[in-house]
């Protein structure tokens, strides 16, 4: 049987995935085990995780196949820095000693990190590549249009191709340093957000906008054709030589520096962001009809960082031209581990591929399980108080009061997600129906900013009843935003937030489900299935029977700034640590009101322990 072991690291998202004849075994991110938010070093712990699940040892690895190209990329680095000079003097001193003693000598690298274990093949592919395997590869078509939107690779930072049976070919490419997800990072680096991390918050934040600045951006930034390729004027950005995103110049044209990230955010903040929000959306439409012009599939798949931009995704759902969409849920360079490991298999070994009728990844839940003898070991040692819950039936009855009692839950069961969103493996859960919700869960249990919306997780038959997603379609990964049904909004909210600046809106109740409806009536979906949900699909159900509200409110399991957890003594450490009312680890159950207090500097510690993103 033989096993590909896939990585991506050295850049941010480091992560391993494990395929055995050709099926996905285990995936997972380095920073789930580290608590290091994306950790971009070799992914050891990642690796022995995926290892101990398949019962392997190094030594059983017939192949490692690694998410890029690292001469391709370094050639591209000291040509861009060179071109930069003298200015990009110090990021070339900065990054040279790093290439020079480990990136161009990765399977030294590689045979180290595996105890010199491994006998067998390392096999490099190109980043845009292993975007695009991942993307089509595990989806459930025979065929598709491929779509890869990315900040960069080696040169290629867009890419639009064909996949068939098991082989991906990729036709077209946009080139460094144009850039759509750097077009994006630099704005998020200019309303005051870390990159490669914020960008979330901007898209989050663009509802709260209007895009006033969205000519100027395209008058002087990008350069948009109608195929939807581009160019952008280097003069405003300073990513190629420097060491920040935006020059002098951008800020002249935006009429001042970057935000401090400690600073309170403003009504220019939001404008900023709804316009390069409604610019990137241009783009992703124009690149979708193109690929649609040039394979003329009914079906399109997507992966890179820019596919998470989730509201783009729905305007290709339903203003494009494809039937069907399918997006890699671990879309940024986390899942090029994977698609570099599906190369391997399907291209270098030339095995066939059969699609899987919903996909190959099975709700993505491809990552770390605990027993219930192990969960209540670690609870019996921390000294906090739970009862068993063995049957489930009554296990989902409590939750449900909980939840339609307004508390807030966290609710850890089966195995980890791969991907950046927690999709009812490691999630905190409430009731969309109370109007605050969204502020609990914001302020009180992730101490974050209070602007940040929240997704609904829907059972997927009663999704069309509350969201206007195209007709049919699927989001099993919460990667697509569609509007709320007007029928479920309330009278008069619209014009009542019209009157409204920012974040103020929030206060209006605009929907039945108000946590879950955002200030401009949208909401990211999860739609949820008994098949690849299994317990959480019961649980929803259950508290529709009850309710009559077939959605639960579906946040990461975690605080701002911190990894989602991973095991039960991370949840535990989140639970004691906010103000979460109930924990539910598979068939355990914990109440706040139960435990003893937490040490003050225990929480405070923790709290302390991850910076703002
Ligand atoms: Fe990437």
């Amino acid at each position: 049987m033989p096993t590909i072991l896939g990585l991506s690291a050295f850049y941010h998202d480091s992560a391993a995935v494990l395929l055995q004849d050709g099926r996905i075994v285990a995936a997972a991110q380095e920073e789930r085990f580290t608590r290091k938010k994306h950790d971009h070093h070799f992914p050891e712990h990642a690796v022995a995780y995926c290892l101990k699940e398949a019962g392997l040892t190094a030594a059983d690895l017939d192949h490692v196949a690694f998410y890029d190209r690292p001469r391709a990329k370094f050639s591209r680095l000291v040509e861009t820095l060179t071109a930069a000079a003298p200015s990009s003097f110090s990021t070339y001193l900065k990054a040279m000693p790093l290439w020079l003693q480990s990136k161009l000598h990765l399977p030294r690298e590689f045979d180290r990190a595996l105890g010199g274990a491994h006998r067998g093949r390392y096999i490099f592919t190109d980043h845009h590549e292993a975007h695009a395997a991942s993307a089509f590869f595990p989806s459930p078509f025979e065929e598709a249009a491929i779509l890869t939107l990315d900040g960069a690779g080696e040169w290629s930072t867009t890419t639009l191709g064909h996949g068939r049976g098991n082989r991906i070919s990729l036709t077209h490419e946009i080139r460094f340093p144009h850039s759509l997800g750097l077009l994006y990072s630099a704005f998020t680096y200019y309303t005051g957000f870390r990159v490669n991390s914020g960008e979330y918050k901007v898209m989050g934040l663009a509802p709260y906008g209007e895009p006033r600045f969205a000519a100027l951006i395209r008058e002087h930034l990008i350069h948009v054709r109608d195929d939807g390729s581009f160019w952008m004027d280097q003069d405003y950005f300073d990513y190629c030589g420097g060491v920040t995103m935006t020059s002098e110049k951008f800020h002249r044209l935006f009429g001042g520096p970057p935000r401090d990230p400690e600073s309170l955010l403003t009504q220019r903040e939001m404008d900023l962001a709804a316009s390069v929000q409604v610019v990137c959306e241009e783009v992703m439409l124009k690149c979708a009809r193109q690929a649609h012009a040039i394979t003329r599939s009914r079906n399109l798949v997507m992966a890179g960082g820019v596919a998470l931009n989730c509201v783009g995704n729905g305007r290709i759902l339903r203003e494009g031209p494809f039937e069907h969409i399918w997006i890699q849920p671990a879309a940024g360079d986390a899942g090029g581990a994977l698609g570099a490991a599906q190369l391997a298999w399907h291209h270098v070994l030339r095995q066939p591929r059969t699609p899987d009728a919903g996909d190959s990844l099975r709700g993505s839940y491809l990552g770390p399980s605990f027993g219930n003898a192990e969960i209540r070991t670690t609870l019996t040692a921390r000294k906090a108080v739970f009862h068993a819950e063995d049957d489930e039936s009554r296990l989902l009855e409590r939750v449900v009061e909980l939840l339609m009692a307004e508390k807030v839950v966290g609710w850890f069961q089966g195995r980890m997600e791969f991907g950046p969103r927690a999709l009812g493996a490691r999630s905190i859960l409430g009731d969309p129906r109370s109007p605050k919700t969204q502020q609990v869960m914001n302020v009180k249990i992730k101490f974050r900013e209070s602007f940040r919306p929240f997704a609904p997780s829907v059972l997927r038959e009663h999704c069309h009843e509350f969201f206007d997603l195209a007709h049919g379609a699927d989001s099993p990964y919460m990667l697509i935003v569609a509007p709320v049904r007007e029928d479920r909004r309330l009278p008069d909210s619209a014009a009542r937030m019209s009157d409204l600046q920012g974040i103020d809106k929030l206060n209006v109740p605009r929907s039945t489900v108000p946590a879950v409806t955002h200030v401009d009536f949208s909401a990211r979906i999860q739609t949820v299935s008994p098949e690849a949900n299994g317990r959480y699909y019961r649980l929803i159900k259950r508290f529709y029977e009850r309710s009559g509200c077939p959605m639960l409110v579906n946040t990461s399991f975690n605080i701002r700034g911190e990894p989602i957890v991973c095991t039960p003594d991370d949840a535990l450490r989140c639970f004691l640590g906010t103000d979460m009312d109930a924990l539910v680890l598979e068939d355990t159950l914990l109440l706040k009101s139960e435990q003893p207090e937490p040490r003050g500097q225990d929480v405070a510690d923790y709290k302390r322990s991850f910076v703002l993103d």
